[in-house]
Parts: C-alpha cells; structure tokens; sequence
C-alpha cells in the first residue's frame, strides 16, 4: 500500500439495505462512497473519499464543451477467504494516463490512484455482489474543469472514481451488424483512448442499427470498411477452424485488458491464436464454409459475450448455439476462476486488498 494522505469521511446514511442484488441495472446503482482528487497548479491534490453525491459545477467547464473526458472500467471480486480482488488495475490506469496523454490532460500517478481505490473498496467491501455473474464495477475518470471556453489544454481537472454492484452487461448473446458507413476510429485519431467523446460518437449509429433489429455494431475500418475493427464497446474476436482469430490492437482499436488476459489465457491452454487484420469477406467466406465455430466480444463490463449472428447488407449470418462454442466458455470459466483468485495462474494480474 502507498503512502497518499487520504482524507476520509464516511457516509452514516448508507443505501446497502435498498439493494437487491439480484436485480440491478447495470450502471445505475452505485455504492455509498467515492474517491476524489483535483489537479490544480501542476499538482494532484486534495484526496478524499467522501459519501457519493453530487458534484458542482461550472457551466464553463471546458470539458462539457470541448471533450477533455476520459475514463476507464475494472471489476472487484470478493475471493474465498473475504478479501478484495482487483484485477489488473495498474493495466488500467496507465491506459487512464494513455487517454490523458493523447487528450492533453494531466497524467496522475497510478499509485494515488491504487491507494484510493484500495481504501475506497475496503470500505464498500460489503457493496460486492456475491451473486455468481456479479461484480463491483468501478469506474475511475478525469475530465477538464477550468471555467474557460477557449479552445486550450484544461489547466485543472478532476479525477473520481465511484462503484457500482452490477450483475451481467448483456443477459444474452447479441446480434451485431458490420457497419459500413460510420467509424469508430480512424488512424491518427482517438480510438485507442477511452475518451468519452468515442462513446457519443457510437450512439447514432447503434441506434440506427437497433431500428434495424440489431444488439451492436461491428466497427469497420474508416478507410474501406474492409476490415474488422471491434464490436459496440467490446474487442472482438473469432474462432475460425479451430484458431482463434482477432485483429491486433493499436491505434484504432482500443488495447483492452480482457482482450489481452484472454489471449494469454487461450495461449496458456494450447489454443492457437492469430492476432492480424481480419476482413469481413474472409469471416463470411468462413461461416458460408461451416468454419465459423465463434464470434465474442471481450471487454471489462461484458467480461465475454457471445454473438449469436451478424449482419451485412441487409444479409445476417448465423453462427452456432452458444452451447457448442467450447473454447471460448473454457476461456471464459478460466477469466472468471482467476479474477476470483480461485486459480493458481497469473497471481501477477491480482492485487488482493485485506
Ligand atoms: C467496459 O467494458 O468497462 C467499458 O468500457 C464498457 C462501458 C462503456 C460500459
């Protein structure tokens, strides 16, 4: 545990005992406390944790206006003997200060960060759901806060970080369809970020598909609508022959930490993986051929979700029921056995909080 002087006020109000863990809308419910810190004069500062609640602020925030917003997404876990789990966290952060960089905010030190969260779920350690597909999300962020609105680097900022007890992100597998005329992401731009404003970009277009029966969208690539990219908010991958399939990460598709965790798990188990470009075309000639064994997306709030078929001009593809997609239900029993710290491997990925 680090050494950041934390100011801590605790709620005597808690909401625990309104929550039904059973039934919990992804994202709506949100435990009793939350951490904060600000960035003024060069310098983070001010660290508490306080009881969750509103926030003031300016109508000039510069980041209501011009986007400097970024976040990230991490699940806690409780194990056998009670303790914390987080998984991977450092992972995030300096992906949270890779989206500072390329957003001109200020960077923070991930170890301010670890210690306000580690302080933060020991004291809504009670927040983590028990129930067997549940989790604590938590969601740190920072966004711009100077009362200015030139078009200029923010000079103060605000870092949070909140939780919330969520169960699964999808209670199916989803139907996706290949886009072809809006982008995600395009080379030079923001797409390996978790900048908030990718995710209003996506809006339009997924709505647009949902009118058309589809869960999510397959994001192509911006030059030729050639090539896989993701699917909604999740990396996606394939299974095809036996080989699982995805494109590599970079500078247009975000570098997630499920994504990676599930490739090094499908190394570990033997399985053969092929990290390179994927066009469209050669995913439909596999499904016309029967070699087509699987379609999932792999993210922080899905963890993996199945795709149950897809679509391309106005022509959908099935892929095979859910039961017979082996590998990736071993791969994500796997994720899951270790994110609960009920598995020998990768100890190097938890940060256990007692
Ligand atoms: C995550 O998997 O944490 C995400 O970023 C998805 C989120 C936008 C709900």
């Amino acid at each position: 545990m680090g050494n950041t002087k934390i100011q801590i006020n605790k709620t005597n109000a808690s909401r625990l005992s309104e929550v039904d863990f059973a039934n919990i809308n992804f994202g709506k419910v949100f435990s009793d406390h939350m951490f904060m810190a600000d960035f003024e004069n060069g310098e983070w500062k001010n660290f508490e944790i306080l009881p969750f609640q509103n926030l003031e602020f300016n109508p000039a925030f510069n980041s209501l206006h011009y986007g400097q917003s970024v976040f990230e997404g991490m699940k806690a876990h409780l194990d056998a003997d009670g303790n914390v789990v987080l998984f991977r966290p450092l992972d995030n952060f300096a992906r949270l200060n890779r989206s500072c960089e390329r957003l001109c905010m200020a960077t923070i030190d991930p170890q301010i960060m670890l210690d306000g969260l580690s302080e933060l779920v020991k004291i809504d350690k009670e927040w983590i759901p028990k129930t067997e597909d549940g989790a604590l999300y938590i969601r740190p962020f920072i966004f711009a806060t100077d009362e200015f609105i030139g078009v200029a680097p923010s000079e103060t900022y605000k870092m949070v970080i909140f939780t919330c007890p969520v169960n699964k992100y999808y209670d199916a597998a989803v139907k996706v369809k290949v886009e072809d005329h809006y982008s995600r992401a395009a080379k030079g731009g923001v797409g390996f970020a978790k900048a908030a404003g990718n995710y209003a970009a996506s809006l339009l277009p997924a709505k647009k598909a949902a009118e058309e029966g589809y869960d999510q969208l397959i994001w192509t690539d911006a030059t030729e609508h050639k090539y896989i990219e993701e699917s909604g908010t999740m990396n996606l991958m394939t299974i095809i022959d036996g080989k699982i399939v995805t494109p590599p990460a970079g500078e247009t598709i975000l570098g997630g930490i499920t994504r990676d965790a599930v490739l090094t798990i499908a190394n570990d188990l033997g399985y053969k993986v092929e990290e390179r470009p994927l066009s469209v075309d050669e995913v439909i000639e596999a499904q016309k051929a029967g070699k087509l064994e699987d379609m999932f997306g792999t993210g922080t709030a899905v963890t993996i979700t199945h795709i149950s078929g897809f679509g391309r001009n106005g022509i959908d593809y099935e892929l095979p029921p859910v039961s017979e997609r082996k590998i990736s239900t071993h791969l994500k029993n796997e994720l899951e056995a270790i994110k609960r710290n009920q598995n020998h491997s990768h100890k190097e990925w938890l940060v256990i909080v007692k």
